[in-house]
């Protein structure tokens, strides 16, 4: 392991602004990881623990030692008839992880194909796209927890799973470092007409999903379709960090009283909400509300001033284009946030993790 002094970040978060970290390390296994909890209480300076940086806003350089959790590896636990059990290690591209899944014909994550990050970042933000939440097929999470070096595998049930929402947010927050993940996926064939794994369902009824895939000639889809469908839509709606630094959604979706709504649709009648799937309904009086129409309403998609802007295929993402500053996206962010609670009386939540 390397200890680095003074290490540009700019390549280490997807929003890609060029901060310094006083120090820097990377550790690639459980072991290295636990060396450094070790000489943690020797460290007297801030740490921050970072994976793959996707949700993440610096607004100053980091005065203290940054420790990149990059362990890698996919192993096959057990192999049924119908499914898999998959442990993925922290460090792993999920993007990659999809595809790893996907050309096995292991069903489950296909529909969070492209989402930026780390597997070890999946768990904490509970990350979801097109009617899929990453909670949907975790089984468990190992971690270590930082004050005394223990390992511990929690259930999903014990990951306290909501919207954008777990556990590692809450009671759990600084508290421990995601080892690795273990996924339960659904075996499904290659081959559209195959029979043999016939219960496994798509998810295609969110948005765009069978349009696009019509798009592609495609009636009855396999496994790689799904995917390429997600990843063509997300690529059309969505900046890609690698050109606009961002961290995919800036904002959550809020979530309001049904009868806020009824009133709010007296005066805007065309304001769009999802009714909570019924499984993961908390109550039936409340409703989400796309918070992407609420700024687009604002005036805000589009926007740019310098190099911050609100990006113009989705405006729930806040966009670098070259030189903003962390400073910069949350003085943005801040306006958004003002205008949407003058408009509307809604306030919005930011989802990004801003490092102050
Ligand atoms: N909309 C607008 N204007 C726009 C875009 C969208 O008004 O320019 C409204 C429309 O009413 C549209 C609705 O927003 O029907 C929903 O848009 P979209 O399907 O793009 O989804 P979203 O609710 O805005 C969520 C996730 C995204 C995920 C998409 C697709 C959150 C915070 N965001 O966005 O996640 O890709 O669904 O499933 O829940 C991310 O977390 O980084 C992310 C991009």
């Amino acid at each position: 392991m390397h200890l680095d002094q003074k290490v540009s970040l700019k390549t280490h978060h997807t929003f890609g602004m060029e901060v310094e970290a006083r120090y820097f390390v990377e550790a690639k296994t459980h072991t290295e990881v636990l060396t450094l909890l070790n000489y943690r209480h020797m460290i007297h300076m801030p740490i921050l623990f970072l994976g793959g940086g996707s949700n993440i806003l610096f607004t100053r350089s980091f005065p203290g030692i940054v420790i990149k959790i990059n362990s890698k590896g996919i192993e096959l636990k057990e192999d049924y008839d119908d499914h898999v059990v998959v442990t993925a290690e922290a460090g792993e591209n999920w993007d990659d992880f999809v595809q790893y899944c996907v050309d096995r014909g292991w069903a489950g994550i296909e529909n969070l194909s492209l989402i930026p990050g780390k597997v070890g970042a999946a768990p904490i933000q509970n990350i979801g796209a097109y009617g899929v939440e990453v909670s949907d097929v975790i089984q468990s999470v190992q971690v270590i927890e930082i004050e005394t070096g223990k390992q511990k595998r929690l259930t999903n049930a014990e990951c306290q799973f909501g919207y954008r929402d777990s556990i590692f947010k809450n009671a759990l927050k600084g508290k421990v470092i995601i080892l690795n993940v273990t996924f339960k996926l659904q075996k499904v064939s290659d081959l559209p007409d195959d029979k043999v794994f016939g219960s496994y369902h798509f998810r295609l009824d969110y948005g765009d999903i069978r349009g696009e895939l019509e798009q592609m000639a495609v009636t009855i889809p396999v496994i790689s379709d799904v995917r390429e469908a997600i990843c063509q839509i997300r690529r059309r709606k969505l900046p890609d960090p690698a050109i606009a630094g961002n961290a995919g959604s800036f904002f959550k979706n809020p979530v309001i009283e049904k009868k806020l709504l009824i009133s709010l649709q007296e005066r805007f009648p065309a304001m769009p909400f999802y009714q909570q799937v019924p499984e993961k309904l908390v109550s039936s009086d409340l409703v989400k509300i796309p918070a992407a129409w609420l700024i687009e309403q604002c005036g805000w998609k589009g926007y740019r001033i310098h190099d911050a802007g609100v990006h113009p295929g989705q405006p729930l993402v806040l966009v670098n284009y070259g030189t903003a500053t962390g400073t910069d996206i949350l003085e943005l962010a801040n306006q958004i946030m003002d205008s949407v609670v003058q408009k509307f009386g809604i306030q919005l939540e930011p989802e990004v993790n801003v490092i102050s």
